[in-house]
């Protein structure tokens, strides 16, 4: 089992808020400010073809803020020249590649490295060279895995999105299945020198799990943590799932210990 798990703060929903009304608030700044203060070890931001929540002004705004305050940035962007060009000029400290349709309400799967390979090769190369530790958001699948460590890509991102939604929805089975999928996939891409990361869709219930597998190093978790906020505030709710992912990985390692 590794170092500490890292949380990633994704602040991208406070500018969908914002966003709502036109106006200049709530801040996305001022949500890493706090979710630093929470204890997040990174911030993570969508800049989305559409602008739909997260500007350019406010990449701008997070590049400085995790410079000053020593934390990583991790630019999610799509592959397409617009964006690797905004990434190459922020260099920020993480750029991960997600898939995009415009039509879609979030990011519903992984990235096809297998199928995108002829353009997602020279992405990870040009971030790369430009100091950036690049990963790659993929479906929990041996090809994928295969596919990102072949392109270079630091880093897969395991997309735990179909987990976190059997759980919600009771589906026992499939839950499990795809835990087994997440913990091989995990397991394989370390095996092939990347590091792994794991994030969408995770809440309370789901953390615990997640959180569990020895091989994750990072989850990067938005949407529950900003909506978990209008209740009880951001401090607490990152604070809250801090607490959960630290126990998940002590009742790990101690289970660990006696096998
Ligand atoms: N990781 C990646 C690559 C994502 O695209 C997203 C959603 O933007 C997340 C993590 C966070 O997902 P959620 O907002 O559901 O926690």
């Amino acid at each position: 089992m590794g170092a500490r798990l890292r949380l990633g703060v994704n602040i991208d929903h406070v500018a969908t808020i914002r966003n709502a009304r036109g106006e200049g608030y709530p801040e996305p700044l001022r949500a890493a400010e706090l979710a630093i203060a929470a204890g997040a070890d990174g911030i993570t931001a969508h800049l989305r073809e559409d602008r739909r929540h997260i500007s350019d002004a406010d990449i701008v705004a997070l590049s400085d803020l995790c410079r000053r305050r020593g934390r990583p940035l991790n630019l999610e962007v799509a592959v397409t020249r617009e964006m690797l060009d905004i990434a190459l000029a922020q260099r920020p400290h993480a750029a991960c590649l997600v898939p995009e349709r415009r039509e879609e309400i979030t990011t519903e799967g992984g990235l096809d490295v297998v199928k995108g390979r002829a353009a997602i090769a020279p992405a990870v190369r040009a971030l790369r060279d430009a100091g950036a530790r690049v990963s790659i958001f993929v479906e929990a699948s041996a090809d994928q895995i295969a596919a990102s460590a072949d392109v270079g890509a630091a880093v897969v991102e395991l997309h735990t999105g179909a987990y976190c939604e059997a759980v919600r929805h009771g589906d026992v089975a499939r839950a499990q299945n795809e835990l087994d999928r997440l913990r091989t996939a995990a397991a394989d891409a370390v095996g092939r020198g990347m590091e792994v990361h794991a994030g969408h869709g995770i809440d309370y219930a789901t953390v615990r799990e997640v959180a569990a597998i020895p091989e994750v190093a990072e989850l990067n978790i938005g949407h529950f943590l900003i909506g978990e906020a209008i209740f009880v505030g951001l401090q607490h709710a990152i604070g809250h799932m801090r607490a959960l992912m630290d126990a998940a990985r002590l009742d790990a390692m101690r289970s660990d210990s006696r096998t």
